[in-house]
């Protein structure tokens, strides 16, 4: 399934951990894409 997420943090970000693990594809929206924050 393709899935898009807008944020990275605790919860965007877990989703899309489990999410790619499960063999999706996940694209994430992020206000700062290039912060290190983003990249957790
Ligand atoms: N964590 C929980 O256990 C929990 C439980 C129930 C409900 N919730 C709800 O779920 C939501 C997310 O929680 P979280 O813990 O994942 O919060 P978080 O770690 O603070 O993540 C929020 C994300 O939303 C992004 N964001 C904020 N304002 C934005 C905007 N105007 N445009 C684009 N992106 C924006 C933030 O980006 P930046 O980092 O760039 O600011 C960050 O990536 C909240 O509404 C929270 O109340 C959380």
């Amino acid at each position: 399934m393709k899935i898009a997420i807008i944020g990275s943090g605790n919860v965007g970000g877990a989703l899309a951990q489990q999410w790619v693990k499960a063999g999706h594809t996940v694209l994430i929206g992020a206000q700062f894409p290039l912060s290190e924050k983003t990249f957790r």
